[in-house]
């Protein structure tokens, strides 16, 4: 069930906001899309990385001599093979595509072999005998913050420090009734994307083609032209059919298509690289690990009059995204909630451990956890209602959030979401109801909310760029370098370029992204897609239009201020009865020489944050969002069922209901797992335990609960239609309203995930214990 609630005078428009299908979907259902690995050319060698065998330490030797005894290798490289830059990466280059000296955990490549046969690539890298000085192991973050601590990278183990500092927290904590503390910790998680990280590279000429399953094919091609020391131009990264990402494909996957191109380079022929799903677990990064330390202080009637927090997260052996995770989840803190007094650091920290990236969310979640856990933490201490506590806190127009910025320009609907609701799920009769439950299976029902910053605010260059071309027949195609990874950006991007020239969406198609022909955009992360890429698609559809409106006015004896473009066709506002269908037009237009091709380029409002002092305006706008659920837990068992989800959102306008509902309820699904089972297992000295879906469990068809999707839009002046975000938002607060509900049906609360049987069941026993 989903439901948009829409002020119905405000439903003019003719494609976007409709539930069209997804324009990529008779591709995938007939399996005549195209995926990495079903990309076969001739002459093509395969090739195999060799991983680390220990997760630190100096390469003395590597010893390929029984390796290319094997029969049909044609080249195996190393670090010494690597013609251009050695350490590249985002922000902060560290990574390397071979790595040349030292390896700093179990997923480092330490050379790769090309082979006429998979089987002979395979085989052959097994042979390979690498020699090290092996150096001490650190996994445990705080402990590498410690002086005499193993140093990872040169620069020291402390990647990023952020600190924010609003008012005065002594003067906060003096203020309070209560004062608390509490510690919340957070799992390695793994994004579990269907397909694993492949890449063909194809040399041709002096260009080579990279087909890759890249989440950000200019963030490849970038990689690849730094690694191999060609200019941009003769890179150029197609992204095929992508089968899922979740953040996962902006960084491994990078390297992937870099070192397929490095062994086209050495060997002239084109090289296929697809990863076994140990190989990609292995190497590929995770979500963070959290600490988070929250001191917090609280009056009688449960107002929040300080805060004082420490996070320490873990980035493992390489920063990747890490001080990009870290900024929001410095920006965003406290959660929803304005919190006068806030003195927070924030650090993000080199281990030896798999690194930590990208991962939907990135960075929200973490603090949700926290602040979500707590503010129910704080209720029951008052003796007060969850809900009650969050409108008493939550942010509304004008309020001031931990960096000083005030609330402004957009509707901050946190507390119309929370109304509504719980109002929706029942919640006051089912909160009262469940905890009269006495049997072995106890109900709980639990909420959580959050708000989150749009796009990547002010550490990134915010923009996007498309292309739409009209052809002669009428039908349009168009490009941009955000891209499609199963999430529906091509079919938004379609409804968009559709809705401006006023015809149906099956006029349209979307190609790319190809970095020959497809504007940098940026990446496609943060939940921009929609907001970045439709951005730039309405100005260059919009550019086309208007020329093809000056057409028509001449066609038509009027001026095109009175061209409408509707349906298919093209006719004046004053005379109705001068109408042209569109293709028609478009025609008379090219026989004309009327240029009907133009580049839209879309920026987000400028915005500044100060990193030294934690001011500023991270994010130029907001978007609103809450879950409710409910559970049953078998206290005897400690296994818990998610009965139920509620979710409503506010992404500003919703392009597409059907695809928007889609996005939720995936939420929901990796909600439950990051809740309940997930858990990327390292062992004592730096081993992963879990490389496959045998031992890491994700949620399955059979675990999932009803689902009701609710949206409440407040167009947004910034987005195109008003739209904002919603892909990382549909995840951001599932698994505390998970353990809220876990809380409410036991008593006990876990803070520490995953919420595993084992931890309820010994909190339980504790409880037991205590009486
Ligand atoms: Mo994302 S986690 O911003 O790809």
């Amino acid at each position: 069930m989903s439901k948009v609630i829409v002020k119905e005078k405000e439903r003019v428009l003719n494609v976007v906001g409709h539930p069209v299908n997804r324009v990529d979907a008779l591709a995938k259902v007939t399996g005549t899309a195209k995926f990495t690995a079903d990309y076969y050319v001739p002459n093509m060698l395969y090739a195999v990385v060799k991983h680390a065998d220990i997760p630190h330490g100096y390469i003395k030797k590597i010893d390929t001599s029984e390796a290319e005894k094997v029969e049909g290798v044609v080249k195996i490289a190393t670090g010494k093979d690597i013609p251009g830059v050695k350490k590249v990466g985002f922000p902060i280059p560290d990574e390397e595509v071979i790595v040349q000296e030292k390896v700093r955990y179990i997923g480092d490549v330490v050379a790769i072999v090309a082979a006429e046969t998979l089987e002979a690539a395979r085989k052959a890298a097994e042979k390979i005998k690498v020699e090290y000085d092996p150096l001490p192991v650190v996994l445990d973050p705080e402990e590498a913050m410690k002086e005499d601590a193993p140093k990872i990278h040169d620069s020291g183990n402390i990647i990023t420090h952020f600190k924010i500092r609003k008012g005065d927290v002594e003067k906060g904590f003096k203020e309070a009734d209560y004062v608390i503390e509490r510690e919340y910790r957070t799992q390695f998680i793994e994004h579990s994307y269907l397909e694993p990280v492949a890449a063909l590279a194809i040399p041709v000429g002096d260009m080579i083609e990279i087909y890759g399953t890249v989440q950000n094919p200019h963030n490849a091609r970038r990689i690849t032209s730094l690694t191999l020391g060609i200019p941009m131009h003769k890179v150029r990264v197609i992204q095929p059919a992508l089968g899922g990402s979740f953040g996962g494909k902006d960084d491994t996957a990078n390297f992937v298509a870099a070192r397929a191109a490095l062994m086209a380079k050495l060997t002239g022929r084109p090289v296929k690289m697809v990863y076994t799903r140990e190989q990609d677990m292995r190497e590929s990064y995770k979500r963070h690990p959290y600490i988070m330390r929250y001191k917090v202080g609280f009056t009688k009637d449960g107002r929040i009059t300080a805060m004082e927090i420490k996070v320490i997260t873990n980035a493992g052996a390489y920063s990747s995204s890490s001080p990009l995770v870290l900024y929001r989840s410095t920006v965003q803190c406290t959660g929803t909630y304005e919190v006068p007094n806030i003195k927070g650091d924030f650090y993000t920290v080199y281990t030896n451990t798999v690194f930590s990236g990208a991962m939907r969310g990135f960075g929200a979640p973490q603090i949700n956890f926290a602040v979500e856990s707590l503010m129910d933490e704080i209720a029951e201490i008052l003796g007060m209602d969850p809900v009650e506590i969050r409108l008493k806190n939550a942010y509304k127009e004008g309020s001031v959030t931990p960096t000083g910025q005030v609330l402004k320009g957009h509707v901050v609907s946190i507390r119309d979401i929370i109304k509504k609701l719980a109002e929706i799920a029942d919640w006051k009769k089912k909160r009262e109801e469940y905890s009269k439950d006495k049997g072995d299976v106890r109900r709980g029902i639990g909420i959580s909310c959050a708000f989150r910053g749009v796009s990547l605010g002010a550490e990134g260059a915010d923009y996007a760029g498309a292309i739409v071309e009209v052809f002669e027949d009428g039908h349009i195609s168009i490009t941009s370098g955000i891209s499609e990874m199963g999430q529906g950006a091509k079919t938004v991007m379609s409804q968009t370029a559709a809705e401006v020239l006023g015809v149906p969406i099956e006029y349209v198609t979307f190609v790319g992204p190809d970095t020959s022909f497809s504007p940098d955009s940026g990446p496609t992360v943060a939940s921009r897609g929609t907001l970045m890429g439709c951005g730039a698609v309405k100005v260059a559809a919009e550019v086309v239009k208007e020329r093809m409106a000056k057409y028509a006015a001449k066609l038509f004896n009027t001026t095109y201020e009175n061209i409408v473009f509707e349906n298919g066709y093209v006719y004046s506002k004053k005379n109705p009865e001068n109408k042209i269908s569109f293709p028609e037009l478009a025609k008379k237009c090219y026989l004309d020489r009327v240029n009907l091709s133009a580049v839209g380029w879309f920026l987000a409002p400028e915005i500044h944050w100060d990193p030294e002092t934690g001011e500023g305006e991270p994010y130029f706008t907001y978007t609103y969002y809450a879950d409710i659920a409910e559970v049953e837990v078998n206290v005897k068992t400690g296994d818990v069922k998610v009965k139920k989800v509620y979710a409503m959102h506010d992404p500003g306008k919703v392009v597409n209901p059907k695809t928007a509902k889609g996005q939720v309820y995936g939420g929901v699904a990796m909600g439950i797992g990051y809740a309940l089972k997930e858990e990327y297992k390292i062992d004592g000295k730096g081993y992963p335990i879990t490389l496959n879906f045998d031992k890491y469990q994700i949620v399955r068809a059979h675990e999932m609960p009803d689902v009701e999707v609710y949206f409440l839009e407040n167009p947004d002046p910034s987005g195109p239609f008003g739209a904002k975000s919603l892909g990382e938002p549909a995840f951001d607060t599932v698994a505390p309203a998970i353990t809220n509900a876990i809380a409410h049906a036991t008593g006990v609360r876990v803070r520490s995930l995953p919420a595993t049987k084992d931890k309820i069941l010994k909190l339980l026993k504790e409880k037991e214990e205590r009486r």
